[in-house]
């Protein structure tokens, strides 16, 4: 049988055929762009997400037994706000988890609500790109659409529902949203009060690996596939992604270095740091996983790329960088403020420490190595919290290149395992299908059939030290010019 694996991404839907036993069939990407129409905002057309993903999925099915696919499913940028009205009309463009328009109602969650109520209803905190602040913006300065407001859902939820009719969400996505009681797997009508809306906008809860439903006929009938094709729940972006890699069970690590960077560990227990830095969310195996997350990673070395160098060919810029472990530019990666560990939606990119000698070698480097520490800053927190990690996976666009593995080894001072295939999300999504589908009894038996480490980053000891003195300068950095950024507005 054949698995559609569907990543809906913030530059790109990236769509994966993979058959039961997880051979790679067919990849299809699909771009398309992100709004920023204010500093700070950003936004999509969940209209757009559709359009993209149904054609993504004709030509991912174009050549293949279509009798044959039996599953689709999904990993989802997470956090979005999409709304529909009475006639499932979309209200407004999507809100993305990168967004940092909300920091008003971010600081009343915070700070009047409390975070330490916050973390007892849900066990997290507020930050800007969570969905609940976004409610509340929409509340507070958008007063005649939220009036609109029947159906709230996230990026990935709002395709289910056109596939299939069934307004639905998995545990992990929800946990992004701010009102679901991740340790008990519920909606919390505490948070629903707090953000004035009723549980009944919000979608029916399942686990990842559930089926919601089948296609819509129109919907078969428009792909040429059968009306029996189960499309389950899915998952957030990076809890599709620790499926795709294997990153299930107990203390299991995985980087993930997209647009956004996140260092995700899996547990079978429910817990939260007590400074909340890490989110304390529900994981796609049934289980839970503590998350820190970059809002830009792969984006910054992106952004370097075509915006400011003006090149398509990032790997001819990199053959340059010789000298790993004795750059003096720093470069903090906050193009698009912080999330974790600092929660600072007003941080903003800095580069710091050139001098007349300063090559445009030295300044990519520095936006590699600036993201690397940025990781760092996530792993040290889960370091603190006793969560021992020596080795971990990697997955993303930015896994592709050797040499950012080898600085995020060294940086990090672990093994990085690396997988036959880095694809993330996509291909999470598709094995999610087919244990819907009954082709695995669980998610870790799914992992362990497919997955397959086939070589390994390891640091070397003089490297490692030279970044471990490194990452202690670049930690002084963002504290130093911290007060300046909320003026640079
Ligand atoms: C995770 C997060 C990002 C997005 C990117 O909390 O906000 O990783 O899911 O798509």
């Amino acid at each position: 049988m054949l698995y559609a694996g569907i990543d809906l991404g913030t530059s790109s839907v990236k769509l994966l055929l993979m058959d039961e036993k997880g051979d790679i069939k067919k990849i299809v990407t699909r771009e398309y762009d992100c709004q920023f129409p204010h500093p700070g905002w950003s936004e999509q057309d969940p209209y757009v997400w559709y359009e993209e993903s149904i054609k993504g999925l004709k030509e991912l099915v174009a050549d293949c037994d279509k009798s044959q696919v039996a599953g689709i499913s999904f990993g989802g940028q997470m956090h979005g706000l999409v709304i529909l009205d009475e006639e499932d009309r979309v209200i407004r463009p999507a809100i993305l988890w990168n967004d940092s328009r909300t920091t008003e109602e971010n600081d009343y969650l915070n700070n009047t609500i409390g975070k330490e109520t916050l973390s007892k209803y849900t066990a997290n905190i507020s930050f800007t790109g969570f969905t609940a602040s976004k409610i509340l913006w929409v509340r507070n300065k958008e007063p005649e659409n939220f009036a609109r407001i029947k159906k709230i859902m996230l990026p990935k939820d709002y395709l289910a529902y056109r596939l299939t009719g069934v307004n639905c969400t998995d545990y992990s996505d929800a946990s992004g949203m701010l009102l679901l009681d991740v340790a008990n797997k519920r909606w919390s009508k505490e948070m629903c009060e707090i953000c004035h809306i009723t549980e009944d906008m919000l979608p029916t809860l399942y686990e990842s690996y559930e089926k919601v439903g089948c296609l819509l006929p129109e919907v078969a009938e428009e792909l040429g596939l059968s009306e029996k094709v189960i499309v389950a729940a899915g998952a957030g972006d990076n809890a599709a992604a620790a499926v795709a890699t294997g990153t299930v069970g107990e203390g299991n690590c995985n980087l993930s270095l997209g647009t956004s960077g996140t260092v995700f560990i899996s547990s079978q227990k429910f817990g939260v740091d007590d400074n909340n830095a890490l989110h304390s969310f529900d994981a796609a195996d049934g289980g839970f996983h503590l998350m820190g997350c970059m809002l830009s990673a792969a984006s910054c070395n992106k952004w370097w790329m075509d915006e400011i160098i003006g090149t398509k060919d990032y790997a001819a810029e990199q053959k340059d960088i010789t000298k790993l472990g004795e750059n003096h530019v720093y470069f903090l990666p906050y193009l698009m403020g912080e999330r974790s560990p600092y929660n600072d939606p007003y941080a903003r990119g800095t580069f710091i420490g050139m001098t007349m000698d300063t090559t445009r070698a030295d300044m990519t480097q520095a936006v590699l190595e600036g993201v690397a520490f940025a990781l760092r800053d996530s792993i040290e927190v889960a370091r603190s919290l006793g969560i021992h990690i020596d080795a971990s996976k990697i997955c993303g666009g930015g896994a592709k290149s050797p040499l950012w593995k080898t600085i995020i080894a060294n940086v990090l001072n672990i093994r990085l395992d690396i997988l036959k295939t880095e694809e993330g999300p996509s291909m999470g999504g598709a094995m999610l299908a087919a244990v819907a589908n009954g082709e695995y009894a669980s998610v870790e038996d799914a992992a362990k059939a497919i997955v397959e480490v086939v070589d390994h980053v390891e640091p070397t000891p003089e490297l490692a030290a030279k970044y471990e003195a490194r990452y202690q300068q670049f930690k002084q950095v963002y504290p130093t010019v911290k007060a300046l950024f909320p003026h640079l507005q």
